[in-house]
């Protein structure tokens, strides 16, 4: 299974995709980007700090200009400009210049937070991502999205910013709390979904290996699931088209993650969504109701949730209302046309949404 995948942009290379099961050619491969030459500041949350952030500091001391560590509480509730503000504080304070780096060593919200401050500290400086969540590994990390919540208002200021690689230590995912692992689980379906259904059956038969991380089996996953993105992003790097499909299960499950305080993973609420839109699918006639079920049995596999409870089924519209997928009033609605071929439909109608919403609010 290919270890390497390089994301190009108008055809030229732009960044590797490196899956490794340790920590070992880290330095290997940024001496290739030139960060040898560079002051690089790793950025961390208080949860993921004390378990990796020593082993890569001293892997780098004595390979690069000099490492800095900037740590800040593990949570989504941290991922704000005032996060933000603190580390352009100690940038500032440690005189770093636009030649340096910042590392995302964490989950999403430490590479969405990282993206966006490299993206913006002196008009850009560069930075590498190191996803240690499932999450962060098949989706946040590449492409990238970057930003920052404000108020209530989810990854509302951002930009995009490519990194100069993405770096992964597989055997991280080990010391990921199970929850937590498996709600990636909803972003790899999502792949299978829109666009491989030779993968969607892959993942069906591969169930426990994955659920038992076993490092065949994750490499499979996480690769495949990268590889999927890859193209996708290289084909609309900017969402103005075919990067939508990317947000399957979302327009919902953003609007029930927001509605149910984010007690509720990402992924889990995704995996929710899904199965709204797949009965909205199934309405139009492209899905049979035995491939709605298929999928519902699918995510309970990896107990993901397919309904959720407590939950105004008119609150969860208006919550999709606020949602960044809706231009001009009109909502950008992802349906699935088959097992592996999503699509973007513009003319999804409020009953519509409504009916799917039936499905899965108990
Ligand atoms: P997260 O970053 O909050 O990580 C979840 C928890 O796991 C945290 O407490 C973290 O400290 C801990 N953790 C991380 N790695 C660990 C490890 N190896 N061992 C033990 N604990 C570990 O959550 P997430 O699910 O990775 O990311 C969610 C975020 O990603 C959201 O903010 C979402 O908006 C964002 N996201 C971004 C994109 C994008 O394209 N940029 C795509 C999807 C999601
Ligand atoms: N996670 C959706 C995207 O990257 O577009």
């Amino acid at each position: 299974m290919e270890n390497r995948i390089t994301v190009h942009q108008n055809e030229k290379p732009i960044y590797d995709i490196v899956m490794e099961h340790s920590f070992e050619q880290l330095v290997p491969e940024l001496k290739k980007i030139g960060a040898d030459e560079k002051r690089i500041c790793i950025v961390t949350d208080t949860t993921i700090g004390p378990l990796y952030a020593e082993q890569v500091r001293n892997l780098l001391e004595n390979q690069v200009r000099e490492v800095i560590v900037f740590t800040f509480p593990a949570g989504e509730q941290y991922k704000t400009l005032d996060t933000v503000r603190d580390l352009y504080t100690v940038l500032i304070k440690a005189k770093f210049d636009r030649n340096d780096m910042l590392l995302a060593l964490g989950g999403g919200v430490i590479g969405d937070l990282t993206g966006f401050a490299a993206a913006t500290y002196l008009r850009g400086i560069e930075f590498v991502q190191i996803p240690t969540t499932l999450l962060a590994q098949v989706d946040s990390s590449v492409g990238g999205k970057t930003g920052v919540d404000f108020d209530q208002y989810k990854n509302m200021v951002g930009a995009f910013c490519m990194p100069k690689l993405v770096y992964m230590n597989l055997a991280t995912l080990h010391t990921l709390d199970r929850r937590v692992y498996l709600s990636g689980m909803g972003e790899v379906i999502k792949y299978g979904l829109i666009r491989r259904p030779e993968f969607y059956q892959w993942i069906g038969q591969h169930v426990q290996a994955i659920k038992n991380r076993e490092p065949e089996a994750v490499l499979h996953m996480v690769s495949v699931s990268c590889d999927t993105k890859r193209v996708i992003v290289e084909e609309d790097p900017f969402e103005r088209s075919v990067r939508a499909l990317l947000n399957l299960g979302h327009t919902l499950g953003h609007a029930i993650e927001k509605k149910k305080d984010f007690s509720l993973y990402h992924g889990e609420c995704v995996a929710i969504g899904m199965v709204a839109a797949a009965q909205m699918s199934c309405k139009r006639g492209y899905l049979t109701e035995e491939q709605v079920k298929e999928l519902k049995e699918i995510l309970q596999l990896f107990d993901l949730p397919t309904d959720v409870s407590g939950l105004d089924k008119q609150e969860v519209l208006d919550a999709t209302k606020n949602d960044k997928k809706m231009i001009a009033g009109q909502i950008k609605f992802i349906l699935l046309k088959a097992i592996g071929e999503g699509i973007v439909d513009r003319t999804v109608t409020e009953e519509e949404m409504t009916a799917g919403l039936s499905a899965v609010l108990k």
